[in-house]
């Protein structure tokens, strides 16, 4: 016969095994941070028919986390709200106060990984800027979705569920800052927002680098521009961006939009080319104006894919002028900013186009 004194020992002996081998696996586990900064996966709609009319940024981080308790076997999960806006409006400010905290985040022992849930809108913008200033090889991954938390078949829970299980990942270290959105594991600096209102809305001209299924990564190729620890650019020593806009080319197109750039202070002016960002004839002359008032002009293109090549639709090294290789003319207008911070020579900055 045991005696309640012995039971009450082997029960309490039992819980703290219990605890020690759940303490183990916890250890085991990768530590991730999750930092919210708004968006459509912080979205709710009114009922769960309103897949496109919601309003986002409204669920907060540990909500985020709480919604999604499968986190717990793949991750040790911490949340921390950076802001809470739809990304539209994210500003240059909001971009270097993110970056220096994923910055910091990634230099601390007991940080394996970071995800930013981020508003689609501009995600590509934030993932190419992460990828040029953050010098970590650890995994950060921006991930966002299309539809609110609250609609049916929303896709925010397993974009998520995918980030933080590729952010935990040995296997996504070094590959530079990475996107999960729909399956894919895409690269921060190549994907981009191509469809306005679909899931997939997320692609890169030059693929995805794998996909992420059921908590497994399958890699298919690797990032071949520079980035991260292989920069040369550093957000820890970048104190402010410069300010660089975007003009587009079209049919009738006048000269306001340049002009009014060009007095605005613009050191760099992105030109979204019509075709192989060609430039109506009549706005040569007030690009290259706004070359001699001693702005950068860099030719990019409206057209999604392809690149820009140099001297083919315009005489760029007579006008002084850099391309944005296969930038879209937002990406080419981050790393204008990005690459501002260190040089105005025309032919560092092409350099820089072409490496980065
Ligand atoms: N307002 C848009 C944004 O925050 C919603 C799109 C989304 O997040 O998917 O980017």
């Amino acid at each position: 016969m045991i005696s309640s004194s012995r039971l009450r020992s082997l029960a309490a002996s039992a819980v703290l095994l219990a605890a020690a081998a759940v303490a183990h696996a916890q250890a085991a586990l990768p530590n991730v941070v999750i930092l919210a900064t708004g968006g459509t996966i912080a979205g709710a709609g009114a009922s769960a028919v309103n897949s496109a009319t919601y309003a986002a940024a409204k669920v907060g981080v540990e909500k985020l986390i709480a919604g999604l308790p499968e986190l717990s076997a793949i991750a040790n999960v911490k949340g921390e709200q950076v802001f809470q806006v739809a990304s539209e409006s994210m500003t240059n400010d909001n971009l270097m106060t993110l970056a220096k905290r994923v910055s910091a985040l990634s230099k601390q022992s007991d940080v394996d990984g970071i995800v930013i849930t981020h508003g689609t809108d501009t995600l590509e913008e934030t993932a190419y800027f992460l990828t040029l200033t953050v010098h970590t090889a650890k995994p950060i991954v921006v991930v966002g979705s299309m539809r609110p938390g609250t609609a049916l078949s929303a896709d925010g829970a397993l974009n998520l569920y995918d980030a933080v299980s590729v952010a935990g990942s040995k296997d996504a270290v070094g590959k530079g800052v990475l996107v999960t959105m729909n399956d894919n594991i895409d690269s921060g600096r190549d994907v981009s927002k191509s469809i306005n209102i679909k899931t997939s809305a997320f692609s890169s001209q030059w693929g995805p680098l794998g996909m992420v299924v059921e908590g497994r990564n399958y890699w298919f190729r690797a990032p071949v521009k520079r980035h991260t620890m292989n920069s040369e650019f550093d957000i820890d020593s970048i104190t402010a961006l410069p300010n660089v806009g975007i003009a587009m080319g079209y049919e009738g197109v006048e000269p306001t939009a340049i002009e009014a750039l060009g007095k605005s202070g613009v050191k760099a002016l992105v030109h979204a080319g019509t075709g192989n960002g060609s430039v109506a004839n009549r706005i040569v002359p007030y690009l290259q104006k706004v070359r001699a008032d001693g702005a950068i002009v860099i030719r990019s293109a409206r057209v999604p894919d392809g690149f820009v090549l140099r001297n083919a639709e315009q005489p760029d090294d007579k006008y002084d002028w850099v391309v944005a290789h296969d930038l879209r003319p937002q990406k080419a207008r981050i790393l204008a900013m990005v690459a501002l911070t260190k040089t105005s020579d025309t032919k560092e900055l092409q350099r820089i186009f072409w490496e980065y």
